[in-house]
């Protein structure tokens, strides 16, 4: 539920068929502009199916409407300051590893790279964006010191206290991982093939359609291998079960945050139309992996698994 595949398949259909897609663009202000365009006509074009098919369709439709919101997270308000923003992603970070989290992420990752790694002498370039706690960063270079395997790890955020308390835990840990302060979604030009994966967890919610393909573009320009977007399944279960999950640490704002977010999750369909427009192909996958909805763009020529 709240996926709507089948009028969401339509809809991407009669956009199609309209003709020049996906989209060129000139510069990433036109990418952005025209993808939050086409994001926005998709949805249009989903709501005019769904009436047309009536009954289940409908009714599915009307609730992804009344959930559907643009509101800004907490962790994200302008006012906050950053130490309050740092005990939410604390917070994350600690339901992260109640919820086994970081370790299917790594192993998802560690199999990715390990597929391009044979043969390869140097060492394979991890960049991740929005890394927040950075529980993610850490845990992979953890997990690839214990496997031996060459992986330097760069983690990253736009809240210079993450990026300093980031960088204090990989020198207590003593892990090759190293912070700094990116915008995700304007990025300095690091040279071409700078990277050999580029990974943003839990965060895709938090930019609109047109940043997120800024985001995947920017990655096709710098990155050797994949691009690999992970986020919540855009569900009624978990519209209820994130803010429910998050509560248990009775603070409110993270229990809002956590609503907000479930609230905001992309269905597949919108993941696999952003990637489209970004590389102008379909070289992507969007997977669920429950209760995760995982993308993968491959810049490599290899087919996504
Ligand atoms: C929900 S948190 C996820 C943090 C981390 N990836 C995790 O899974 O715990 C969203 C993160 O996005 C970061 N963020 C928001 N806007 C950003 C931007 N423009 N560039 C980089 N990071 C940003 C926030 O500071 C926050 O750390």
């Amino acid at each position: 539920m709240l996926q709507l595949k089948k009028a969401g398949s339509q809809a991407l259909e009669n956009l199609r068929s309209e003709g020049s897609f996906p989209p060129s663009w000139q510069s990433m202000e036109e990418l952005e502009t025209t993808t939050n365009d086409i994001v926005s006509r998709y949805l249009d074009e989903r709501f005019k199916v769904s009436r047309e098919l009536g009954g289940g369709s409908l009714l599915t439709e009307l609730l992804d409407r009344v959930l559907r919101t643009s509101d800004t997270e907490c962790m994200d308000d302008t006012k906050l300051s950053e130490a309050e923003k740092l005990e939410l992603v604390l917070a994350l970070d600690r339901q992260n590893h109640k919820m086994q989290l970081y370790p299917r992420y790594v192993e998802l990752l560690l199999s990715l790279l390990e597929e391009v790694t044979t043969g390869e002498q140097r060492k394979m370039r991890v960049l991740e964006l929005a890394s927040g706690s950075g529980g993610l960063a850490l845990a992979l270079a953890e997990e690839a010191l214990r496997k031996n395997l060459p992986i330097s790890v760069t983690g990253s955020d736009i809240v210079p206290k993450f990026v300093e308390a980031g960088n204090r835990q990989a020198a207590a840990k003593q892990l090759p991982v190293n912070f700094q302060l990116l915008n995700a979604f304007n990025l300095p030009l690091f040279p071409e093939g700078s990277f050999d994966l580029m990974v943003i967890s839990q965060s895709l919610h938090h930019f609109t359609p047109g940043q997120l393909a800024i985001m995947i573009a920017q990655a096709a320009q710098q990155t050797k291998t994949a691009f690999v977007g992970i986020d919540g399944y855009r569900s009624i279960l978990l519209t209820g079960g994130v803010p429910l999950m998050a509560s248990i640490q009775c603070i409110p704002s993270f229990a809002l945050d956590g609503l907000i977010s479930a609230r905001k999750f992309y269905s597949e369909l919108e993941l696999d139309l952003i990637a489209e427009i970004a590389t102008g192909k379909r070289d992507h996958t969007v997977i669920c992996d429950w209760p995760l909805s995982i993308l993968t763009v491959r810049f490599d020529g290899r087919r996504p698994n």
